[in-house]
């Protein structure tokens, strides 16, 4: 339970295995039990001001339980983070961060690639409390952030790669330009898993994870998590206590649980997803390939400099397309389900429509993302030629 286990000097998988796990405080059980808890009951008043002074002690379920604390300390293992929360959702993670920074009459910096609830988070309601946003080239370096950055901006709102677009930012640039002005630097690193990019390590303040995806890594939880830096910790806290965003138990335990597979998963969908795109790439119908391991994806370059890998999600744009061809792609594969969610055991396919504000999307509407499992990746290849059949036929 302890958060000093994320300064241990182990190894990432090391750390997988083991922050967040205390046999000895249960019983010898490996796993941290499921605690259901609402009310905390205390013998004395001393007892209950001794535990509200206390980090990390349990007062009441709003404020988390031994389960929740469990995963919240091996995220923060993995981040290399002072402290994580977490949250009942992704998009939770990433309006509690931003809140931590923002007040009336401040400025928000995003990337142009941002998930489109973030983007509707800005534009819908922090507009409401008086809180303005522009969006930026995601490629943007530090010269075009340090012109776009306002006396009044606060956060720069970093998402690499897009998930749907995947440009992949040049994140320490992004940071040189924002920490000369005082600018806060909050990145979605969902992609990643935590596992191929260390976003504290690389200057960034806060680190937002869907955990929903990877980390819970079964698609049978939802849940969120935000890392910060020492700096920013207490910030973050107070934030979300205020927002009275809780985790459930039961899914926090699906987090940490996922937690202890990750990184090998994490090396499956990465060479399923390699070997899925080398394929579509000797495909005639298609024009680019939207994959950061790959020379054509928009900043190829800072994923090669500061990425360790590469995960399942990747975006192919069609030479041609039409809604009914893209249609009957998805519709006839058998393998691949169409859902909007990803970073879960099964390959999925989502038609995708990106939203941009200062720079156009060159792929338009000819744009598909796949989201590579942990399937065979031959079986897979021959459900996407039949669904390439399929396209061509309805073209
Ligand atoms: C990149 C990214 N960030 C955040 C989220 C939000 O996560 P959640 O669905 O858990 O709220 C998603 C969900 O699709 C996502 O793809």
């Amino acid at each position: 339970m302890s958060t000093d286990k994320k300064d241990w000097d182990f190894k990432q998988d090391t750390k997988l295995g083991h922050a967040g796990s205390d046999p000895a405080g249960e019983f010898g059980i490996i796993n941290p039990p499921v605690y259901h808890a609402s009310t905390v009951a205390f013998p004395t008043v001393a007892a209950q001001a001794i535990a509200r002074a206390t980090p990390n002690a349990f007062t009441y379920g709003r404020h988390g339980s031994p389960t929740s604390f469990a995963f919240e300390d091996a995220v923060a293992a993995l981040e290399g983070g002072a402290r994580t929360i977490a949250v009942g959702s992704g998009l939770a993670a990433i309006v509690g961060a931003m809140l931590a920074f923002v007040g009336q009459g401040d400025h928000v910096l995003v990337c142009d690639s941002a998930y489109r609830p973030t983007r509707n988070l800005c534009e819908n309601f922090l507009k409401r409390f008086g809180v303005a946003t522009s969006y930026y080239d995601p490629l943007a370096g530090a010269k075009e952030i340090a012109a776009l950055i306002q006396p009044n901006t606060k956060v720069i709102y970093t998402e690499s790669p897009g998930s749907h677009s995947f440009e992949v930012q040049d994140i320490p640039a992004i940071v040189e330009a924002a920490h000369k002005r005082g600018v806060k630097v909050v990145m979605d690193n969902t992609w990643s898993a935590g596992v191929f990019f260390k976003p504290l390590d690389h200057g960034v303040d806060v680190s937002v994870h869907a955990a929903t995806k990877y980390f819970v890594g079964h698609s049978d939880a939802m849940l969120g998590t935000i890392t910060g830096t020492d700096e920013v910790k207490d910030a973050l806290y107070e934030s979300v206590s205020v927002l009275g965003y809780n985790v459930a138990p039961d899914d926090a335990y699906l987090g940490i649980r996922g937690m202890r597979t990750l990184s090998v998963r994490l090396k499956r969908h990465e060479a399923n997803a390699l070997k899925v795109a080398e394929w579509f790439a000797g495909r005639p119908e298609v024009e680019t390939i939207l994959h950061p391991a790959f020379a054509s994806c928009p900043g190829h370059e800072f994923w090669k400099r500061d990425f360790t890998g590469s995960s399942g999600l990747f975006s192919v744009v069609f030479k041609k397309a039409s809604e009914a061809a893209i249609t009957a792609l998805v519709d006839r594969l058998e393998l691949l389900a169409l859902g909007g969610s990803w970073g879960g055991f099964e390959s999925l396919v989502l038609p995708t429509h990106v939203v941009r504000s200062a720079v156009p999307f060159a792929g338009g509407e000819r744009c598909v993302r796949f989201h590579v499992g942990l399937e065979n990746a031959d079986d897979l290849i021959e459900d996407l030629g039949d669904g390439l059949t399929a396209f061509n036929a309805a073209l």
